[in-house]
């Protein structure tokens, strides 16, 4: 996107109705939808502008037209909005992350605010639920403790970086990522010069050709711990010996390096062998006082130091005094159970990855909780065979699910459960108002939603809200 230093000198077509497919028109961004594009109306007809920032004076050309409403890429920005800044990154605009750094901070805060209260006032339909202040970062740039870099091909061999904006196909090349820190990105730097002296090449997703296909980097910066996955085709590496010293010389607290094997066309990093060359196919990471072994292909939250302010949301609005059951629902490697624990009478925990599961219960034993077990299994099918095998009815249920949030019959087990309390962790407010609309149904008043932001620079955002049971609960019949 560059910056028009002259008035417009190409003519706009004017658009009647809705436009068609390659129009070009002059728009104001009026706000931020959800998934962060802009949005900008062309004679009353909406467009979702990529990449455009609210109050950016911008000439945009139509992509899709749709009965209601179309797409729109920048063409060229006019004015720039009133939060526009210049970003730390020089790569932004043109790499797939970091869709909002030339927003201001304050206004990033602003508008996922704003997400948030239009996804309970307007999904859920609850306007009239208090939605605390949102908690703003720590630390805005280096916050990620996990990066996944994608192999590309160039003249001087294989580079890393990130897929171009918009661009499955396209990798751009980057010299630093602003969101992880000296670590990761000097562990960037030893795999490509490595990689460069291998004659292997960087995979081509279009052709299909080439080995080298990711770099998957895991750092804490709390242990120091670095590990690094190779996700290459079905390959034995060459050079691993200067690779490895390059590594050990030049990334500090480097720990582990694997290879995940992925001959498949599709470019997914999960669910493919790994065999560790060096070190252990886990590390370590410190969250409240907890010391957790995350498995080189576990979730863990990318923010560690803001992790531990949403957890410590979570616990707050738990309320627990000391004796009560709580279920930790899609309870990963234990996180947020085991930082329960030490609060509680007893924690159960369901998770659906069973190697997550044995690590949960080994971060129990870790850290001398005896008050925790995890089981594996589907929260929607896992809750009724525990129940009929005796298992102590929660006080608590704290839910954290993937983006997609609860499905309707995970929701129905839950309410089954008819716990007083339940906390709901959710990375995506939208899943969590609909959500929210199913458990009101089922008798629970949503009583409040505390914002919180882990990632900025991007859309995402991420919410605790507290749900208490209702008197009205008693008189439905869950089917
Ligand atoms: C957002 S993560 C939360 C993990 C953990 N609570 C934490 O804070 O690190 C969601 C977790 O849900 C698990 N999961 C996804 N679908 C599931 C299902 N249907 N039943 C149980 N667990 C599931 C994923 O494997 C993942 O570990």
């Amino acid at each position: 996107m560059r910056i028009a230093d002259q008035p417009p000198s190409r003519t706009i077509r004017s658009v009647a109705d809705r436009p068609s497919r390659g129009d070009v028109a002059d728009v104001v961004i009026e706000s931020l939808a959800t998934g962060g594009r802009g949005v900008a109306r062309i004679d009353g007809f909406v467009v979702f502008v990529d990449r455009a920032l609210p109050g950016d004076h911008v000439r945009v050309r139509v992509r899709t037209s749709r009965r209601k409403h179309g797409e729109a890429d920048v063409v060229e920005l006019l004015a720039p909005g009133p939060d526009r800044v210049e970003p730390t990154c020089p790569h932004v605009g043109a790499c797939g992350g970091c869709r909002w750094q030339a927003l201001s901070y304050p206004a990033q805060l602003r508008e996922k605010a704003q997400l948030v209260r239009d996804a309970i006032t307007r999904i859920a339909h609850l306007p009239d639920v208090p939605i605390d202040d949102i908690v703003g970062a720590e630390d805005n740039l280096e916050y990620r403790n996990k990066v996944e870099l994608t192999f590309t091909q160039e003249e001087q061999g294989p580079v890393l970086g990130f897929h171009r904006a918009g661009r499955w196909d396209e990798v751009l090349e980057v010299d630093r990522c602003y969101l992880i820190g000296d670590a990761p990105n000097a562990a960037k730097d030893a795999v490509q010069r490595w990689a460069q002296s291998t004659g292997l090449s960087g995979y081509d997703q279009r052709l299909h050709e080439g080995e080298l296909r990711n770099l998957i980097i895991r750092h804490s910066a709390r242990t120091g711990d670095l590990l690094l996955a190779l996700v290459t085709t079905d390959i034995e590496l060459p050079k691993l010996g200067n690779l490895i010293d390059e590594l050990q010389e030049s990334v500090p607290g480097f720990v582990s390096l694997l290879q995940t094997k992925n001959s498949g066309l599709s470019e997914t990093t999960q669910g493919h062998p790994t065999e560790i060359i060096t070190g252990q196919d886990w590390y370590r990471e410190e969250i409240l006082g907890l010391t957790l072994h995350v498995p080189h292909n576990g979730f863990l939250q990318t923010n560690t130091a803001m992790c531990e302010k949403l957890y410590g949301i979570a616990i707050e609005e738990s309320r627990l005094t000391g004796t009560e059951t709580v279920w930790d629902l899609y309870s990963g490697i234990g996180s947020i159970g085991l930082a329960l624990a030490r609060d509680a009478g007893r924690v159960v925990g369901i998770e659906i990855v069973e190697d997550a599961v044995e690590q949960a219960t080994q971060n129990a034993q870790r850290n001398n909780i005896e008050n925790a077990e995890f089981v594996a299994g589907d929260v929607a099918k896992a809750i009724e065979p525990l129940i009929e095998a005796g298992a102590p009815m929660p006080d608590l249920v704290v839910i954290d699910p993937p983006r997609a949030g609860l499905t309707p019959k995970a929701v129905r087990r839950v309410l089954e459960l008819k716990p007083q309390t339940i906390v709901y962790v959710s990375c995506n407010p939208t899943t969590l108002a609909g959500n929210a609309v199913l458990f009101t149904e089922g008798g629970y008043a949503l009583e409040v939603v505390r914002p919180v932001d882990m990632f900025p620079h991007t859309p995402h955002v991420e919410c605790v809200a507290r749900f208490v049971r209702t008197p009205a609960a008693d008189a439905l019949v869950v089917d």
